[in-house]
């Protein structure tokens, strides 16, 4: 599973059998909006298929507090002794005497769940979550390339997607989401996308109308060609999208009791449910005036928006890029309290 294809530095794994993959000295690393997995790497030891199962179990008592060990074969992972594991298997009636004598590779788990190095650590999460239930404390193995990296342990993931989600909690509560006008090239993952849009459905509407909908563009040519439309409304030679790689068009069903509060709510859960994320967001104007032109229409009628449908806003949404903006301060005679 390989989620970009970024140069990235590689880390040494000590070659020579028993030696210790050196720690991981990662900035917290990120893929997209998300922590990656190889920012939670530990140290962990590479040994042979060939290793009695008697000096595994050594390894693993002398070296606490380590207590998962890899397998390599020629650089490879090839399977994972884990302490639990090996607890299990000599505890049985005879296991001392049946396996000390024997290679690891008799009793390893010979299919431990490796993840590629620039794994979202929810995605990791998720596959260690679905293994069988009597592997589910084990390690990840982590690999880059199908080479050794580290091994990450599952308490580790739970703490850092704790935190992950207190810092998320701490962005909404303090009132973080900023209007972003400057975004990395990649796009956003599917599953942000998705959320983002079940917040922008979630909103409250006048009388439950939901009269809302949103169009999402992703084509290239295509956000090129709104920007030119926008920036025609604008009457000013630039990018009103900020070159941002998705594009939520927010229109509404004039039919309906409030369409235009409908549609601005939508957006507004919209920008806080990408801000919670990681993910920058702005609201760009001039949505109505690009609707109601022959060109408009056409892309309306394209994309099946049949009804009578005005233009209310748009979001546009990236992974940021640079600082993240101040928030001008506030009015004096924003409240009046009665
Ligand atoms: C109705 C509305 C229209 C806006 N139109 C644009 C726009 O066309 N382009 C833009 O860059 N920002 C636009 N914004 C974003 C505002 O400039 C921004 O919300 C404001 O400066 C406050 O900054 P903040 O969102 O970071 O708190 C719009 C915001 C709203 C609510």
């Amino acid at each position: 599973m390989n989620y970009s294809n970024k140069e990235e530095t590689t880390l040494e794994i000590g070659t020579p059998l028993f030696s210790d993959v050196p720690r991981a000295n990662y900035e917290p690393a990120f893929e997209g909006g998300s922590v990656r997995i190889d920012g939670l790497i530990e140290p962990t030891m590479c040994i042979s298929p060939e290793m009695p199962v008697r000096d595994a179990v050594k390894l693993i008592q002398d070296r606490e507090p380590i207590n998962a060990i890899v397998v390599v074969s020629e650089e490879k992972p090839v399977g994972l002794i884990s302490s639990l594991h090996i607890e299990r298997i000599l505890s049985k009636q005879y296991g001392v005497d049946l396996f000390y004598a024997k290679p690891v590779s008799r009793i390893m788990d010979g299919d431990p769940l490796q993840v590629e190095a620039n794994t979202p650590i929810d995605v990791a999460a998720d596959l260690a979550m679905k293994r069988e239930k009597s592997k589910i404390f084990d390690h990840l193995i982590v690999t880059r390339k199908d080479s050794l990296v580290g091994i990450v342990s599952v308490p580790k993931i739970l703490e850092t997607l704790a935190r992950i989600e207190r810092e998320r909690r701490q962005r909404i509560f303090r009132l973080e989401r900023r209007s972003i006008r400057k975004f990395k090239p990649e796009q956003i993952r599917e599953d942000e996308l998705n959320a983002i849009l079940e917040a922008g459905m979630y909103a409250p509407s006048g009388g439950n109308q939901q009269s809302a909908l949103f169009v999402v563009i992703q084509d290239k040519e295509t956000l090129k060609k709104l920007s030119a439309m926008n920036a025609a409304v604008l009457g000013e030679d630039m990018d009103p999208y900020y070159n941002a790689s998705t594009l939520v068009l927010v229109f509404a069903d004039r039919s309906k009791v409030t369409p235009v509060e409908d549609a601005s709510l939508a957006l507004g859960n919209m920008f806080n449910a990408a801000a919670s994320l990681g993910i920058g967001s702005c609201w760009v104007h001039r949505t109505k005036e690009m609707f109601e032109t022959e060109e408009g229409k056409d892309l309306l009628k394209q994309w099946g928006v049949t009804g009578d449908y005005i233009g209310v806003g748009s979001s546009i949404l990236g992974y940021p890029d640079g600082e993240h903006p101040k928030a001008a301060p506030r009015k004096d005679n924003f409240v009046i309290r009665v």
